[in-house]
């Protein structure tokens, strides 16, 4: 079917497909859980939890989306690698939504374009590992897999998959909901104070004065409209956040699947935005079976071994009528690959006339390990990668539409580079992940202005 007609079919439910369909598939990255009653019992208490977002946020957040595949707006979307429990605090909360909201405005400032921000929390609690077991000095336990399923600690009690952690990461996740609705609506993003943002690094940071610049640019474009106006702009009070996670562990996900008043189909009421991670993106697996069946927009992740024509089957199976906004690909191919392995994709993509939304991760093709046993990444493999995809999509005719991150607002020592040019040696400073590098919070605030000087000029039509 030619791309113009499949947007011309009304958009109908997908057939042979409930909430828990995925189950007649392999789904791999679950946990064995030892007791199957305590775990179906676990989730149909979940599924009548309330849920954390609704529709008409998933349908409003898709709609953006789709404005971002025009070019007429720019996806953020960042933060922790894994959520933890212990890390459902106040401060690690606030810091985190205000380097995002400091990274959004550099680019709303820099890229002359709305940003989509996009949060990696509120969900985020189930990581997939590369092997089921872990072993330390002869003692073999199952792998951490995140704290929807178990915990860090290496013990035979902390590592077992548990079926309460569903709805403990079910209750984090709307703690953490409602703080962040809680900071938005009560002006937190005001932009009309700016200088609230301030924290204490621009002090000492060398791009203290570009950013202070930027600030001082923004308080006086914000005059200036409302001097026009002759009235206080409200709306600028406010900016508005999603969330996003990797849907991995289904029994969650399924419980969290809900059909609504007024509205046809299934929505997944647990986030705004899953997606699909590198790892379990098999066309007949059973987490493409759960994704094609939800309303929500969705994202996939194509990492150096996609091939052209599953990447074409995916989105077959995930948008098959070519909706605006349902479908995001986020590229990680890693700095040394990317300029190898993204141009048949971009191209592949194109030529079929498909409508997605691409955004790079320059994150996960970077992590490597150093010889005190840390897992890092260096913030130029970071930059390089970001910025070859720049180029690329250009040249190819494309439109990078957006990044995804991950990012803490603390300061940890986890990736090394940056204006400071952390070390090997600082890593120990303050590395505070369970699982990957993180930037902090300097580093975020650096790479949103890398992307301002590499793409500020090149605004798409
Ligand atoms: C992640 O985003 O944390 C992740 C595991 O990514 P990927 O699926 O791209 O490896
Ligand atoms: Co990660």
């Amino acid at each position: 079917m030619k791309a113009s007609d499949r947007s011309l079919q009304p958009i109908r439910e997908p057939e042979n497909w409930a909430p828990d369909s995925w189950r007649r598939h392999e789904a791999i990255q679950q946990p064995q859980y030892e007791d199957e009653a305590a775990l179906e019992q676990a989730v149909d208490q979940l599924s009548v939890r309330p849920p954390l977002v609704t529709s008409w946020e998933v349908l409003a957040l898709k709609r953006m989306v789709g404005e971002a595949q025009e070019g007429r707006r720019f996806m953020l979307q960042g933060g922790d690698c894994a959520e933890s429990f212990a890390d459902c605090t106040s401060a690690v909360i606030t810091n985190r939504l205000k380097v995002l909201l400091q990274m959004s405005l550099v680019l709303v400032h820099g890229l002359r374009l709305p940003v989509l921000r996009v949060g990696r929390f509120a969900g985020q609690y189930a990581k997939p590992r590369s092997t089921d077991t872990e072993t330390r000095d002869g003692l073999t336990l199952p792998s951490y897999r995140g704290d929807i399923i178990n915990s860090p600690d290496f013990t035979a009690d902390a590592r077992r998959a548990d079926p309460q952690r569903l709805l403990r990461a079910h209750s984090h996740s709307a703690m953490t909901m409602n703080f962040v609705r809680a900071l938005v609506d009560g002006g937190f993003a005001d932009l009309h104070h700016p200088e609230y943002w301030d924290l204490a690094w621009v002090d000492h940071s060398p791009l203290a004065s570009e950013y202070r610049n930027m600030v001082a640019g923004i308080s006086d474009s914000l005059r200036f409209m409302e001097t026009l106006a002759g009235e206080s702009l409200e709306s600028f009070s406010r900016v508005d956040f999603y969330t996003s996670h990797e849907a991995l562990l289904l029994h969650y996900e399924q419980a969290q699947t809900r059909r609504v008043p007024r509205q046809w189909g299934w929505f997944n009421l647990g986030t705004h935005f899953p997606w699909i991670g590198m790892r379990t993106a098999a066309l007949d697996g059973a987490h493409v079976e759960y994704f094609r069946g939800i309303r929500n927009p969705v994202a996939v992740k194509v990492g150096p071994g996609m091939q052209r024509d599953h990447l074409l089957r995916l989105i077959d199976v995930l948008n098959p009528q070519d909706e605006p906004g349902r479908l995001t690909l986020i590229h990680r191919m890693g700095a040394a690959q990317v300029a190898d392995k993204l141009p048949p994709l971009l191209d592949a993509v194109r030529a079929d006339g498909r409508r997605v939304l691409w955004i790079c991760d320059p994150m996960h093709g970077n992590t490597e390990n150093t010889s005190n046993g840390y897992k890092t990444r260096r913030f130029a493999n970071v930059a390089g990668e970001l910025e070859q995809a720049f180029d690329i999509h250009a040249a190819a005719g494309t439109r990078l539409g957006g990044v995804h991150l991950e990012l803490t607002g603390e300061d940890v020592t986890e990736c090394m580079g940056g204006a400071r040019g952390l070390v090997e040696a600082d890593l120990d400073r303050a590395y505070k992940s369970m699982v990957d590098p993180r930037l902090n919070y300097e580093q975020s605030l650096e790479l949103a202005m890398l992307i301002v000087r590499k793409y500020g000029g090149r605004r798409p039509d």
